[in-house]
């Protein structure tokens, strides 16, 4: 049994269909790419897979339930966590703390969220500024925070949206240790958004593209990156040219 499956998606707004028919699976412990034009609908299928927006039609099946009218707060409750493309950490809590949110969602006591806050900074080389502000903290370890704080909550499916935009490539080397950590040392599931292809195409078992809200290409990342219509609507003829040595 899928993990994740969604069948025959849509979400409009108003006259826009942000996704069409959109069907696709997750296998459990699978870490699946997406990528696509700005605007292509990737944030609004996370959005409608973790119940931050009603879906107009389709469904969302996670672990066997029907999740499709659940609410964000209770996807999360079942195993789905994710991250913010635009909203970083809460800046007025310190890394600890922020971690610590996450990880009351699975426990009510403040030792426990602590002890297993304190594990994950450690897996994620963040030991020694727990007791930073977060925003104090550079934008790149900013996100991994995030990511951190996802984590808490012992999800079974981490959706991260765009979680190296902006970065450098030393910054991104780190977000690509923390991502593999939690794909193959911890055996979660991961979908991510992403348009630092140097990320996607290396970390992801499978890649999807979407374009004008619809699923045009789903497969391994190399065979993602030569069909023809993924390289016309996204990666462009330049893109393949330059990365020959990645394909
Ligand atoms: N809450 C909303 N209300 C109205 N339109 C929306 C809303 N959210 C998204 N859209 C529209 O849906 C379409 C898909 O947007 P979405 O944010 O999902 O794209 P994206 O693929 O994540 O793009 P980007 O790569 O720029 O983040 C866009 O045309 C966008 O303007
Ligand atoms: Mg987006």
């Amino acid at each position: 049994m899928a993990l994740l499956e969604v069948l025959n998606l849509t979400k409009t707004f108003g006259g826009l269909s942000a996704n069409q028919d959109i069907s696709f699976s997750v296998q459990e412990g699978e870490l699946v790419g997406i990528i696509g034009p700005n605007g292509a609908g990737k944030t609004t299928l996370f959005n409608c897979i973790s119940g931050f927006y009603p879906v107009s039609s389709g469904k969302v099946i996670f672990n066997g339930k029907n999740i499709t009218a659940l609410k964000a707060h209770e996807t999360a409750r079942r195993g789905l966590a994710r991250t913010f493309q635009i909203y970083a950490a809460s800046g007025d809590l310190t890394v600890i703390e922020n971690v610590m949110v996450g990880c009351f969602m699975r426990t009510r006591s403040r030792s426990k969220a602590q002890a297993a806050a304190e594990e994950i900074l450690n897996e994620f080389n963040l030991t020694g500024i727990g007791d930073v502000f977060v925003g104090e903290l550079p934008v790149a370890v900013q996100k991994r925070v995030t990511m951190a704080t996802a984590l808490g909550s012992g999800p079974r499916l981490l959706l991260l949206d765009e979680v190296a935009a902006g970065l450098t490539p030393n910054e991104i080397e780190e977000i690509m240790a923390n991502i593999r950590h939690i794909h193959s040392h911890l055996g979660i599931a991961v979908m991510l958004i992403e348009h630092v292809m140097e990320l996607v195409m290396k970390v992801s078992d499978r890649v999807m593209v979407l374009d004008y809200g619809r699923k045009i290409a789903d497969g391994p990342p190399r065979t993602v990156a030569k069909d023809p219509e993924v390289i016309k609507a996204y990666l462009g003829e330049r893109f393949v040219r330059e990365h020959q040595e990645m394909l």
